[in-house]
């Protein structure tokens, strides 16, 4: 019998995708559900870049070697993630929707709010901790996301498009696998109860409203099938169809994270993950190239 894995060894896939003759609405029919991912373009590679830095800036302090190694394999995927999702947007950009004015104004946000803050000793610490704990409770809900999309088949049956699918299920399949990283970092440096809750009372709807945000500005500056304002019940509409993610998802993960038996090893899994990998298109490229493909 064959083993079911709970943990692997992290390393990064050095994916690319080809998006010529991509739809700015890649599920057809559904605009507002292809503009509700398609956030993800937006908010990923700035903020996947800053978990980079902050992860890299923490990898000093971390005296477990077994952690040390899971930090080095999550800061290559998410360094892949963000070039990955960049590339769709460089794409957007190309066909019809310019989304340069939105990704400035997030930058500018996470430079303001997130960024280094110029400190020394002690502070300079903290700030470190408190910046780990924010991607520790982002990562929850990456992790929950990566597990919705690989459990999501009404995409296939709405023909969404393949590369597109490849590209959301081989990043979701990597959250879901590096889902405890960012959580045991914080647990090794801090764990404090009420400074997890604090970040992801914070960070949580923040998140949201840059998402709200993103959606509006999506569909605003779509010269191909817009403008067009979205309402709440697209996605009451579209989440019941199981074209994204829906409110009692986000809900039910959310008070998840805020029980003290939390963990993240408990959501997900890591088997359906590594079985993605196995089998997705960009991944099989990207082991091939490596000389690390198994199958
Ligand atoms: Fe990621
Ligand atoms: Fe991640």
């Amino acid at each position: 019998m064959t083993a079911v894995p709970t943990k692997v060894a992290l390393h990064a896939r050095n994916v690319a995708f080809e998006w010529t003759g991509l739809p700015l609405a890649w599920i057809p029919g559904e605009v507002f559900s292809s503009h509700l991912i398609n956030v993800l373009h937006l908010l990923l590679p700035e903020g996947e870049r800053w978990f980079v830095k902050v992860f890299s800036e923490a990898l000093p302090l971390i005296e477990d070697e077994q952690l040390r190694e899971d930090v080095i394999g999550f800061i290559g995927q998410e360094g892949v993630h963000a070039a990955s999702h960049q590339g769709v947007l460089d794409y957007f950009d190309e066909h019809g929707l310019d989304t340069r004015e939105y990704v400035a104004q997030v930058a500018a946000l996470f430079q303001r709010i997130l960024g280094d803050r110029g400190l020394e000793g002690k502070a300079k610490e903290e700030w470190l901790v408190m910046r780990v704990s924010v991607v520790a409770a982002i990562e929850h809900l990456t992790a929950v996301l990566g597990n919705w999309v690989l459990n999501s088949p009404a995409l296939d049956a709405a023909g969404a498009d393949e590369t597109m699918l490849d590209l959301l299920r081989w990043h979701g399949a990597e959250e879901v696998e590096h889902r405890a990283v960012a959580y045991d970092v914080f647990c090794h440096l801090d764990g404090r109860y009420s400074r997890r809750i604090l970040a992801y009372g914070v960070g949580g709807p923040a998140l949201i409203w840059l998402w709200i945000q993103g959606v509006r500005y999506l569909m605003e500056h779509d010269t191909v099938n817009g403008p067009a304002k979205p309402r709440v019940r697209d996605w009451l509409r579209a989440s019941a169809k199981g074209m994204v993610p829906g409110p009692r998802l986000l809900a039910t993960s959310s008070l998840k994270y805020f029980s003290p038996l939390y963990h993240p090893a408990k959501e997900g899994d890591t088997s359906q993950a590594v079985a993605y990998l196995a089998k997705s298109p960009a991944a099989r490229r990207a082991d091939a190239l490596a000389g690390t493909d198994v199958s």
